[in-house]
């Protein structure tokens, strides 16, 4: 690729249920230069994320929709390659929200300097990023587990799922991972710890589910909602705790899900709360600074999923939605 030339995957338009190729677009505009007060990135990994769904649809939301014609959003990690800011020098790696292209300009808004020396650079869009903070903040705060409870957590394997069953762990709690076949749940179990991992395709899920949590489920984090709810709800304890993270099995549905039981959150007294990470925001110094110490002591494992090539974002972003991702999706770029 000429080294003046910006390329970009634009959100073409937006889908009905699964979306697909068409939706994007490849397009090359030149490399913008740098304002004063102004820094050029260079990206080197790109996130992939499921909220991304979310924002290729105009439907309201807690964050406003990508718009057509644009680049995808997306949050990278990226090098300074011209600086004309004060606080920031060329070669500085950074963190930050430059969307689906190879460079972006940024005013230092929102950036953040990474040390390559604290953990791997692509770490900090991933365990040590948004979906592992999100972990961190919803279990501890929301599930609140206690030593000896047992946590159920789906896509288990994943950037968000591999993170809550560790530290539940950690905690002292009986840990249940669900993930979509046998190399994942192996992987969750021999590899990150949990104590059990069943395949969310079985048949008979909640049988399953019943006998690996025989003293009932004390915190289910929502990551998918859909079937994997269904066989999980008869099986919270009373003062059960929901941290609703994600419903990715039912981002692509046209219609609406059967909606959970609602009686039993009633009776039960479920503690249901829905969250969005950036609620959290006061709790990131202590997230990393818990988080990075685990990471470097192999406490708190991970596994990214790594595409090369910007140009394979959106089939690749397309494979999350189906779970063809194994760990944190990334698009190395650079
Ligand atoms: N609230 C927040 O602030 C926040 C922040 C970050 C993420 N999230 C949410 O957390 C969840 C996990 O995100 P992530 O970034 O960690 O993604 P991820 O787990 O790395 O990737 C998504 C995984 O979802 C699973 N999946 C897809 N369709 C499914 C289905 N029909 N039934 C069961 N599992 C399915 C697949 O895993 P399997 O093959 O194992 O099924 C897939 O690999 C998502 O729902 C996301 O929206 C919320």
């Amino acid at each position: 690729m000429p080294a003046n030339i910006n390329r970009q995957i634009l959100l073409k338009s937006r889908p009905e249920g699964m979306p697909s190729l068409d939706n994007f677009e490849l397009a090359q505009a030149p490399v913008p230069a740098p304002g004063d007060g102004e820094v050029l990135i260079r990206h080197r990994y790109l996130s992939l994320d499921p909220y991304m769904r979310g924002r290729m649809s105009a439907a309201k939301s807690y964050a406003k929709p990508a718009e057509v014609g644009q680049p995808m959003v997306g949050g990278t990690v990226g090098e300074i390659v011209t600086s004309r800011h004060p606080k920031f020098a060329a070669g500085d790696v950074v963190l930050g929200h430059g969307g689906w292209q190879d460079y972006t300009l940024s005013n230092g808004a929102g950036l953040r300097k990474l040390d390559p020396a604290v953990a791997p650079i692509s770490t900090a869009l991933g365990v040590l990023g948004m979906p592992g903070m999100t972990a961190y903040v919803g279990l501890l705060e929301i599930g609140q587990p206690k030593p000896g409870e047992t946590v159920v957590v789906a896509a288990a394997s994943g950037a968000v799922g591999s993170v809550v069953g560790q530290i539940a762990r950690i905690k002292g709690c009986h840990a249940v991972g669900i993930a979509g076949g046998a190399d994942k749940c192996r992987f969750v179990t021999a590899e990150l710890g949990f104590d059990a991992c069943l395949d969310h395709r079985a048949s008979d899920l909640g049988k399953q589910l019943e006998a690996a949590c025989p003293k009932g489920i004390d915190v289910y984090f929502e990551n998918v909602g859909g079937a994997v709810q269904q066989a999980v709800w008869p099986l919270l304890n009373d003062f059960a705790r929901v941290p609703v993270c994600g419903l990715i099995a039912q981002y692509n549905m046209t219609t609406p899900f059967p909606g959970p039981d609602m009686v039993s959150v009633l009776r039960k007294r479920l503690l249901v709360r829905g969250f969005i990470v950036s609620d959290f925001a006061a709790k990131q110094a202590d997230f990393l600074r818990e988080a990075s110490e685990c990471v470097r002591t192999g406490r708190l494992k991970y596994r990214e999923h790594v595409t090369e090539g910007l140009e394979n974002a959106p089939a690749t972003f397309l494979g999350l939605l189906q779970g063809k991702n194994f760990g944190k999706t990334l698009v190395k770029i650079a």
